[in-house]
């Protein structure tokens, strides 16, 4: 038999006491071995969890007892649960983790502590499809070209409903909420925070790439009008928040932020809370993976996978890899991305105005694609709205500070990227 202890049981904490006990029959056909939850964690003993496992709010009851075999790690947050996993690793029990907070931070020096001790984390990305294991198992003979994905469902949600629905941001956000798919700090989702450690994630399986999250491009999705989605429509395109990371040369690009991206590609289909990852390989090709990235069933169906292999004996190393992995390559600088770029200006509508913008972006050596004018409400006034040839975006970036400067232009300038 082995023994599991919960720290942080919460909704999915709850799902995988419930699911290793309702499914305990395949659970153990494919195990080889009875799974039981012994104990678990929780910060408020007061609050009914609707499971009959013993509960104490004393997280050392679970990484001290000798008799757990594996620690599943579910508080969230990062310096608390580090210290805790570190413990539970050198007192030589395995851990399971759901924490993409606590990975995206420390997951380097985890694998060093955790050395042959299995270190699983399934549930830490896109929740219930199983990525980490594509990457570090299915995909293993590739190098890996790009990893593309929606890897954050309050901001899929939120889009889609924009979208296909003209829904006002602030209404879909509460929505998000009461519906149970946001953070407990939305910010979190809206800002690209959430999914930029899930990237971070993938990174390192994928490129051995060791970045914090304050090293890339994070942006999120809360400057987005109708405007904006009108002009995807007219042109072809959807609106997603990817996270993308691109092999480019020696070099691998991390980005998160608000995406027009071809209405006909796979990934625009994907539509509400859903989540889906691309990734390309060299001998593979393009593979597509779709499913549930929140809730206690889905993120526990991920959680007990890894307890199942721990329990066979599958463990490889944490992040998938024995060596060093596609040795020399490095993090692109944000300045060095290259891709191409939607604008949006609000301007004053007068003769010799067009002329300013396209001279001040041709400076910058920036070739405007397709250009869009729209009325507003003040008749003195108008809407820019340009697609952009692929240009740098350090040139981008020095681009919109000279528009800004311009007289004719007024307020902020609206930038989203373009990903074909
Ligand atoms: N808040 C996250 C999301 C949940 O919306 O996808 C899983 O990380």
């Amino acid at each position: 038999m082995v023994k599991i202890g919960i720290l942080g049981v919460g909704t999915v904490g709850t799902s995988v006491v419930k699911i290793l006990e309702e499914n305990a029959d395949i659970i153990e056909a494919r195990a080889g071995k009875k799974i039981v939850v012994k104990s678990g964690v929780v910060k408020n003993l007061n609050k009914d969890r609707g499971v009959s496992i013993k509960i104490s709010d004393n997280p050392l009851d679970v990484v001290d007892d000798p008799e757990i075999d594996i620690v599943v790690e579910l508080m969230g947050g990062v310096e608390e649960p580090y210290a805790l996993v570190k413990k539970a690793l050198e007192n030589g029990k395995a851990v399971v983790t759901a924490n993409k907070a606590l990975l995206a931070y420390h997951r380097y020096e985890l694998q060093a502590i955790a050395g042959d001790i299995p270190l699983m984390y399934e549930a830490s990305t896109a929740g219930g499809i199983p990525i980490i294991g594509a990457l570090r198992n299915g995909l293993s003979a590739n190098h890996i070209e790009s990893i593309q994905g929606i890897m954050n469902g309050t901001c899929n949600y939120m889009l889609t409903k924009m979208i296909n629905e003209g829904a006002q941001y602030d209404e879909i956000l509460q929505e998000a909420q009461d519906l149970g798919y946001a953070e407990a700090d939305p910010t979190f989702d809206v800002g690209g925070f959430d999914a930029s450690h899930k990237l971070l994630i993938l990174a390192s399986i994928a490129y051995g790439i060791d970045a914090k999250p304050e090293d890339i491009l994070i942006e999120g999705i809360e400057n987005i009008t109708q405007t904006d989605v009108d002009f995807a429509k007219e042109f072809g395109y959807e609106i997603k928040s990817l996270g993308i990371a691109k092999k480019v040369g020696d070099g691998v690009e991390l980005r998160v932020h608000a995406t027009m991206i071809p209405v006909d590609s796979m990934i625009a289909k994907v539509d509400g809370v859903m989540n889906a990852v691309t990734v390309i390989g060299d001998r593979v090709g393009e593979t597509m993976y779709y499913g549930p990235g929140a809730g206690g069933d889905a993120t526990a169906s991920a959680v007990i996978a890894d307890i199942v292999d721990i329990v066979r004996g599958n463990q490889g190393p944490m992040l998938g890899y024995k060596k060093g992995l596609e040795s020399g390559l490095k993090l692109l600088p944000k300045e060095d991305i290259v891709t191409q770029y939607y604008l949006r200006l609000d301007v004053a509508d007068e003769s010799g105005v067009l002329a300013a913008i396209t001279s001040t972006l041709g400076e910058y050596g920036i070739s405007i694609e397709a250009m869009l004018q729209k009325p507003t409400e003040d008749e003195k006034r108008a809407k820019l709205l340009f697609t952009t040839h692929r240009c740098k975006e350090s040139e981008m970036q020095e681009a919109m500070s000279a528009l800004a400067k311009l007289d004719v232009v007024n307020g902020d300038i609206a930038m989203m990227r373009i990903e074909k």
